[in-house]
């Protein structure tokens, strides 16, 4: 974390460390402080950007789930005008300055002293994304200047916000009503209304023109002068009137004041760390880093609707076109699973009401079921393009295959409903939509695999397994085990819908007309194709023929590498014709299997791919650092870990793929912390019939204390070097 953070002395609760500090001011500082110091609801993500800052320095209001496409440019999340703008008359440089995050309340506060044209002002500001009204953002102002005199400040609604694919609200109208302002606009592509509101508390002078009030005043030097600002934010997917509800909320937060919506902001946070926290003993860089990534990951939790979900830059700005990637599936909801269950619902019932963009999919790929969307957008709409990557020597672009053959997308929601359905006992998320996805995931897998009478064995050819260096291969270890579990964990799923809901069964089977196809599917199952491991290196093959690839270490490739954004992957990518992968793959594979092989199978294996692993992707460290705790090399393991954790503090990622900007939050990495230290190093093993754990810490880590919910009860997981307890606690915990 080096200089760009300042570990905190101690906050005003608890013993360890909850704030950081950012005094970075330089203009190339703006994009990762931006991310740092994010606020968030899961409705929509407040860029960490000064009050004064506009489009160029990336201020972004994303609003989760809303999309919006101009002609001939790719869809991407909506930006909502700035509620928070605010900018003081003549203020000139910042000489001082720091940003302060809260992470155990979600609130950041800003302390500058701006040059002005007589002497200086400290401007201190405090924000926070309500987490107890998903469409308040509240925000207490004030200044203090060094020389008395009169003082301007201009504040209002913004329309200057960061687009990459923009801009996609037009037809703007400004309202004023009462004491509150409204901006409202629509989107190009579906006309969806967005309406931000605002109103301030201010003791001043005030005057309005267009979306921007004036507020004037005499000030005596030395002495604070301040207001409070409340902005709420509405769209038409929300309500009818989003206009008028976005002013009621306004007036309702002035009625209500600051304090008072900060306490019952602070009281869901409460809930939240209650839920996710984990107590670090004897590392407090990697406490906070973790408490970090927590932080991070519950900025985007969508707690208040099964219709968004968690975007793979959550909602840090339009990156990766604010599309829902496998990320959700295999490193976030498993988080929830177990410490706020009602979100992982969230999160799964999402894909039941986005099943109609993969059942489309499919169909236009030829096949049957539910061929999720690798970059998944409203209505499960794909929007991933045929040429995803530009390729930086001819500015041309390339055709990639992540949208036609990560098929394993499927079975990955696949696997995270099923986790669920273990790891709560909320058999009712199978009733209402999810063991229809189940039924579309394994009836697309039994379309897509080929039956080989030589072999008598399906296998899946054409694929791209998690290491998308390697596009079209076949049978791909990880994809092939997954569509197995897919198979088995659907036949076991609709099983049980039978027992719990004869008459929901019946009319699941009119609506898709399973039943006649479930013996095909368990043939399917058994006799499908699963790659073994090598009989002398015990080596599993990460896809046929992956043995023939040129061996070459990371660093060997690096150095043939010409331009530093250049694509390993696709055609003519370095990586192609090499066992280089981008990302954990086989590995990830014995992480979510944990008992399909030997200790020694899974730790051979770890040993071979390791230094094969470029780590491309922000979701490859995490699952290193689960295997490499469960065959008890802790250490290495937690290099990993850190790896994973500090992501987002550091800002050490890839920031290009080709000329694609890929900067942002990374909330698989931020789920996968919680994994590696839960999973990986505290053992935890859980499945519908048990929970236990077998510690293995990094040798200076003294303990972990955190809770999970298992099955309608909270459990208090304490572990030592030593040894791990899983104690019952006495509260009734209901999912
Ligand atoms: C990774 C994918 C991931 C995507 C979004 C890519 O770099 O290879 O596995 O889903 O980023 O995070």
């Amino acid at each position: 974390m080096e200089d760009l953070v300042t570990m905190p002395d101690s906050c005003d609760q608890g013993k360890s460390p909850w704030t950081f500090r950012v005094d970075r001011m330089a203009a190339d500082d703006v994009a990762l402080v931006g991310n740092q110091c994010m606020l968030g609801n899961g409705y929509v993500g407040y860029r960490g950007t000064l009050e004064e800052y506009s489009s160029d320095q990336l201020v972004g209001c994303m609003l989760n789930g809303v999309y919006d496409q101009v002609p001939g440019k790719w869809r991407e999340t909506v930006n909502a005008p700035n509620g928070l703008f605010t900018r003081i008359e003549g203020a000139g440089e910042m000489s001082r300055h720091q940003l302060e995050l809260n992470i155990r309340k979600g609130r950041l506060r800003r302390d500058s002293t701006v040059a002005m044209p007589f002497g200086v002002v400290t401007i201190q500001s405090e924000r926070f994304v309500s987490h107890d009204n998903v469409h308040l953002i509240c925000m207490s102002y004030s200044v203090r200047p060094s020389e008395s005199g009169a003082v301007v400040v201009h504040t209002g609604i913004d329309r200057e916000v960061w687009d990459i694919n923009g801009p996609h609200l037009g037809d703007f109208e400004i309202s004023e009503v009462g004491e509150v302002l409204c901006v409202s606009a629509t989107t190009q592509e579906l006309g969806i209304t967005v309406a931000v509101s605002e109103v301030i508390d201010c003791p001043f002078e005030v005057s309005v023109a267009g979306s921007t009030r004036t507020v004037t005043f005499e000030a005596e030097a030395g002495r604070t002068y301040g207001f409070t600002k409340y902005v709420s934010i509405y769209t038409s997917l929300d309500c009818d009137a989003p206009v008028d509800e976005s002013i009621r909320c306004c007036r309702e937060a002035k009625a209500a004041g600051y304090d008072s919506l900060g306490v019952a902001h602070d009281e869901r946070w409460e809930n939240h760390w209650r839920d996710c926290d984990v107590e670090i003993e004897g590392d407090d860089e990697a406490q906070f880093a973790l408490r970090y990534s927590l932080y991070q990951i519950q900025l985007a939790a969508p707690r208040h609707s099964e219709t968004v979900s968690i975007p793979a830059r959550a909602l840090s700005g339009q990156v990766y076109k604010g599309a829902v990637f496998w990320d959700t599936e295999m490193f976030m909801t498993p988080v929830f699973t177990l410490t706020d269950p009602s979100v992982a619902r969230n999160l799964i019932l999402y894909r039941y009401h986005t099943l109609p963009g993969a059942l489309a999919k499919a169909k236009e790929y030829g096949y049957k079921g539910a061929f999720y969307a690798w970059e998944g957008q409203e209505g499960g709409k794909e929007a991933c393009t045929h040429f995803n990557v530009t390729d930086v020597f001819t500015g041309r672009p390339m055709r990639t295959y992540f949208r036609d053959k990560q098929i394993h997308i499927s079975a990955d929601i696949v696997y995270a409903i099923w986790q669920y359905v273990e790891l709560t006992g909320d058999d009712s998320v199978l009733v209402e939509g999810a063991a229809e996805v189940m039924v579309e995931c394994a009836r697309f897998f039994y379309s897509y695999a080929y039956f080989k009478e030589d072999k008598d064995r399906y296998e899946l050819i054409d694929v791209t397994g998690p290491d998308e260096y390697h596009e079209r291969v076949g049978n791909n270890s990880y994809t092939n085990r997954m569509v197995k579990h897919c198979m088995d964990a659907t036949l076991a799923a609709l099983k049980r819908l039978e027992e719990l809901d004869p008459d929901g069964y019946e009319d699941l089977d009119t609506k898709t007309g399973f039943v006649k196809e479930l013996s095909r599917w368990a043939r399917f199952s058994e006799r499908l194709y699963i790659p073994k491991p090598a009989e002398s290196s015990r080596i599993i093959p990460q896809f046929d023929g992956y043995e023939t690839l040129e061996d070459v270490s990371v660093q060997a490739l690096k150095e043939r590498v010409l331009n530093p954004n250049e694509y390993l992957g696709g055609g003519s990518g370095l990586a192609t014709t090499t066992k280089v992968l981008k990302q954990a793959d086989v590995v990830l594979m014995l992480n979510l299997f944990p008992n399909d092989h030997e200790l020694d199978v899974v730790r051979k294996n770890w040993e071979y791919y390791e230094p094969r692993t470029e780590h491309g992707s922000s979701l490859s460290a995490c699952a290193y650092a689960m295997v490499g705790a469960t065959i008890g090399r802790a250490d290495w393991a937690y290099d990993y870990f850190m790896k994973t954790a500090t992501v987002d503090l550091t800002g050490n990622s890839k920031q290009y793929v080709g000329t694609l900007y890929i900067g942002g939050t990374h909330p698989a990495a931020n789920g996968g912390s919680w994994l590696s230290a839960v999973y990986g190093f505290a053992g935890l093993s859980a499945n519908a019939e048990s929970i236990s754990c077998k510690p293995s810490l990094p040798s200076k880590w003294k303990s972990m204390r955190f809770t999970v919910r298992w099955r309608g009860d909270r459990y208090a997981v304490h572990v030592t070097q030593e040894k791990g307890t899983v104690l019952k606690c006495k509260e009734v915990v209901k999912v």
